[in-house]
């Protein structure tokens, strides 16, 4: 018999609901938040408010498109977090109270584990999945963690940032450089022009495979500053090389810690996941480290790369399948810590 299960995605400011039969997608709907755009950052406020507008459209819009209805339903699934605590909530009432109406199971979905098993999800263009035991380098707006993932729910943490999350680095860089948030996609577009090595940032020496990245916000301010006392067209003139210098740097201090927990761990399948991952340098560095180290490398589709309830789904199909639901009692976690 074919499981349909249903995702429900609103950790931060996307507002999602996909419908999974089997491992297979039927329907991703994501509605963004352009409300964020000028305050340089998502605005939980206003974020929770957006979601409680968009929820129950993204769910008929994703039944309609997967031509299901409701009743076929056999689980619902939701993120429980880490995130943020009013966004969270307005998934979590839903997810709740629509598994109690349709007398279906209710799974709990950590959003981070669920940013690596969308590496699951069955699709024609991407048949090769990562096999156990991999490395996943996971890379979002609020985390930045290195993973040793043993099964689809035995996952350690074996590198984490001390401070901002690589997302964080892009956005908050891309804010000191004028532009409107998220800044990582347009840093993206703009680093394809320039220079990579025109300015040289400082890396960070952290031990292990710890990472920071709060560092690199301060150098970028104070390079900032000194340039624009001289010239105050400097970012405008520049803005293509500061692009391409600022990701070539991310980009190191990531591969940098990815390489060196491949030779420790002696693992050389290694996977990338969370927005960070739809970086367009991040997955030609995965390319180029595929060919020179041998690695076999996982890039996941740009629709799972960012934040989506696909990728929720089919950790609920998971769950499904080993019979692990949650009370309905259950309340969200914040932080990846609280929890796993
Ligand atoms: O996973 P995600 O959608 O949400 C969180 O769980 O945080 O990640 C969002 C982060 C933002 O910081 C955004 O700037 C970054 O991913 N991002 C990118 C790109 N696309 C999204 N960063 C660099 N290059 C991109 N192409
Ligand atoms: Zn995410």
């Amino acid at each position: 018999m074919d499981t349909y299960i249903l995702g429900i995605e609103s950790s931060c400011d996307d507002t999602s609901a996909a419908i999974l039969k089997n491992n297979k997608i039927l329907a991703n709907v994501i509605a963004n938040q352009d409300v964020h755009k000028f305050y340089g950052g998502v605005v939980p406020e206003l974020a929770s408010r957006a979601h409680q507008q968009n929820i129950i459209p993204v769910v008929h819009r994703a039944l309609d498109i997967a031509k299901i209805n409701k009743n076929q339903l056999h689980a619902v699934a939701f993120t429980n977090g880490p995130g943020l605590l009013g966004s969270l909530l307005v998934g979590a009432s839903f997810a709740k109270s629509f598994s109690m109406a349709l007398n279906v199971p209710l799974i709990e979905v950590n959003h981070m584990h669920a940013h690596i098993l969308a590496h699951f999800i069955e699709d024609e263009q991407q048949p090769v999945k990562p096999r156990f035991p991999f490395l996943c380098l996971t890379v979002s707006g609020g985390h930045t963690q290195i993973m040793l993932i043993r099964d689809y729910f035995d996952m350690e943490v074996i590198g984490q940032t001390i401070d901002d999350a690589a997302g964080e680095a892009f956005d908050k860089t891309a804010k000191i450089m004028g532009l409107p948030y998220p800044g990582g996609p347009l840093i993206d577009k703009m680093a394809r022009e320039g220079n990579p090595h025109a300015i040289k940032f400082p890396h960070p020496n952290i031990p292990g495979l710890d990472f920071s990245f709060s560092g690199l916000k301060t150098s970028v301010l104070y390079f900032l500053r000194d340039q624009l006392k001289n010239d105050p067209d400097y970012i405008e003139k520049n803005k293509l090389d500061l692009s391409a210098s600022l990701q070539h740097t991310i980009i190191e201090i990531l591969m940098h810690k990815l390489r060196k927990a491949a030779k420790e761990t002696g693992i050389n399948d290694v996977a990338i996941a969370g927005g960070v991952s739809a970086n367009s340098g991040l997955r030609q560095a995965m390319l180029k480290e595929k060919e020179q180290s041998g690695w076999n490398v996982y890039i996941p589709k740009f629709e799972y790369s960012t934040d989506n309830a696909a990728m929720i789904a089919i950790t609920g199909y998971f769950k499904y399948i080993k019979g692990d639901f949650a009370n309905h009692d259950i309340t969200p976690f914040t932080r990846y810590a609280d929890k796993a």
